[in-house]
């Protein structure tokens, strides 16, 4: 089955088409990537280990712990109608039980600045930074982290659940696990570690569902999910790039993808089936060979600044696949393209965007999409180099500039609007 749309490639999207009532255009950061001086989490240590491979320190990132309400004037007046932003739990939990009430005023201002600007708010509690007292009992794979994730996402729904519009427990929680455990380009940096793993997957899908039902029983009545990161898989048998292949949407432990392909994202889009939505964050589509290893890309084959094939198709091909395992509806939470060149961006979009249709007019039940990302901001290990933003940063005044795909993505937003299904 290749539910992948023909390229398209150069033909700029104008119309997305009716879009169902209560949907959203949104645009998506995280704490860490955008808001500056978070010191006090597994990450910013991280970038200040030697032979991490972190290209950079975070450093003021882009100063968005002062310039938060510029942020949400840009959302406004690039004419999207949501803002998806993270919580810094090392900033409102800097030491073990002790919270910080000025760090939640300062989300809460957040939470009454975006409603006074007529935006939605979608808070995700994790976005890959976990607090240093945390980290250094060993993070994701101690099982005590349940708890403490419980209590910090209590606290949270407690000062802020009234204003909140949607939420998300975890970003990612199959690449904190993966790249914490398996990969190591992530903290703690231990490559090949299947145990801790094993116990950091268990432990992020635990606290999931403890950090789900502290939103729910708080103030407010709003969506809850998590998000996963959910590229699009070909597996070819054969370990032949060249041959059909097979989208893979079989994830449980005896599917193709045995054990990795249920710890990194089969567990969560089953449990997502007690969620109100799943988010989708999908940024290219992977070959694999028989053994779940990546298939080197052919060369001269067009990639974007991550060094990932630029194949925004992936999108609606991954969309399907969650609707179907999940079976909740699909909230696409994040999608973009690191590029250097503005127009990419918008050829990126137009045809992601064009594949998401062709799955809505299929049946899927989409709910709205968050560009990633509103900001060029700290890309992890990378650095500042890759830029996902719809708006430039200068490094030194902090300055924003919207670029073009900025105003693309408002119009298209802008004609879609009043064109309910
Ligand atoms: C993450 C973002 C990240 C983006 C691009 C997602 O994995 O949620 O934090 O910047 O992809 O790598």
């Amino acid at each position: 089955m290749d539910h992948t749309e023909p390229a398209g490639a150069g033909d700029t999207l104008q119309d997305f088409g009716p879009v169902p009532a209560g949907w959203v255009w949104g645009t998506a950061t995280a704490a860490h990537q955008i808001e500056g001086g978070n010191v006090g989490n597994d990450w910013w240590d991280w970038e200040h280990t030697p032979g991490s491979g972190t290209r950079e320190s975070s450093g003021d990132a882009c100063d968005s712990w002062h310039r938060w309400f510029e942020d949400l004037e840009l959302v406004k007046a690039i004419g999207l109608d949501a803002y998806r932003f993270s919580l810094e739990w090392s900033r409102i939990e800097p030491a073990e039980g002790e919270f910080s009430i000025a760090a939640l005023e300062h989300y809460r201002a957040i939470l009454l600045a975006a409603h006074e600007l007529g935006l939605r708010a979608s808070v995700t509690l994790h976005h890959f930074t976990t607090p240093r007292w945390m980290a250094a009992q060993g993070g994701w794979s101690n099982p005590l982290v349940v708890e403490r994730f419980q209590r910090f996402a209590d606290i949270a729904a407690q000062h802020l659940g009234d204003q909140i519009d949607m939420a998300a427990t975890l970003n990612e929680p199959n690449v904190v696990a993966h790249a914490g455990y398996i990969g190591g380009q992530f903290p703690p940096g231990r490559p090949h570690d299947w145990e801790g793993f094993r116990q950091a997957s268990r432990h992020l899908l635990l606290g999931h569902l403890a950090a789900r039902e502290a939103l729910r029983a708080g103030p407010g009545d709003f969506p809850v999910g998590l998000t996963l990161a959910l590229p699009d898989t070909v597996l070819h048998a054969d370990g032949d790039l060249t041959s059909p292949g097979e989208r893979v949407t079989d994830l449980r432990p005896d599917g193709p993808r045995g054990e990795l392909g249920w710890l990194t994202a089969g567990q969560y889009l089953d449990a997502a089936r007690d969620d109100d939505y799943i988010g989708v964050q999908t940024y290219f589509t992977e070959h694999v060979g028989p053994d779940g290893a990546e298939l080197p890309l052919p060369s001269g084959e067009r990639v974007t600044q991550m060094g990932w094939p630029f194949t925004p198709e992936a999108l609606g091909a991954s969309v399907r696949v969650a609707a179907e395992v999940a079976r909740v509806p699909v909230i696409v939470t994040e999608n973009g393209v690191a590029a250097a060149e503005d127009a990419e961006r918008i050829e990126y979009y137009s045809r992601s965007l064009r594949s998401l249709r062709a799955a809505m007019d299929d049946g899927v039940d989409v709910r709205g999409f968050f560009a990633w990302s509103l900001l060029d901001n700290f890309e992890w290990a990378l650095g500042f180099e890759p830029t996902f933003g719809l708006v430039e940063v200068d490094p030194v005044s902090f300055a924003r500039s919207s670029k073009p795909s900025a105003a693309w993505l408002g119009g298209l937003a802008r004609a879609s609007r009043g064109a309910h299904v």
